[in-house]
């Protein structure tokens, strides 16, 4: 037997509900200072020179707290997303990550932290 139920939004729209919300940039700059101090010092690079580009996706970039968005590339390892934001990265369909995200005073350990930082909000797992 068939049940459908009409005040269920996914029957109606046909999608999974979650994606059917459209996506809230998170202003990551108005979230509480997390008590990790990696975490909490990779929110302040974030906030500075990652966020303009990763917040709402500009340029094909992975959006921070877009989970769909980042699970593939979270299967790379963190090493080497780690490696691909210090050193620059581009995918086949020619979307570009600038090395250190344009910002070459940043130190390797600050562009890890932001990454950490991203993964956190978006995946919630900062693990290898
Ligand atoms: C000018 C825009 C821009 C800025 C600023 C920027 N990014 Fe990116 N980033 C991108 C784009 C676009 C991609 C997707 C590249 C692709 O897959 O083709 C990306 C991808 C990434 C990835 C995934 C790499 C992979 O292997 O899949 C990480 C991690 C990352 N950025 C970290 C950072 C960090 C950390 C900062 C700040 C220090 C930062 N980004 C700043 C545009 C930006």
């Amino acid at each position: 037997m068939l049940i459908v139920s009409c005040d269920n939004p996914s029957s109606r729209l046909g999608t999974n509900p979650e994606e059917a919300v459209t996506f809230q940039p998170i202003d990551v700059s108005n979230l509480p200072r997390p008590l990790d101090p990696v975490l909490a010092k990779g929110q302040d690079i974030y906030i500075q020179y990652c966020g303009r580009c990763h917040q709402i996706g500009k340029a094909g970039a992975p959006r921070t707290g877009k989970k769909s968005d980042w699970s593939t590339r979270r299967r790379k390892g963190l090493d080497l997303l780690i490696k691909h934001a210090i050193e620059g990265y581009e995918s086949p369909s020619g979307n570009e990550m600038p090395p250190r995200g344009g910002e070459k005073t940043l130190s390797d350990t600050e562009v890890a932290a932001a990454v950490k930082l991203m993964l956190h909000l978006s995946i919630g797992n900062t693990d290898q």
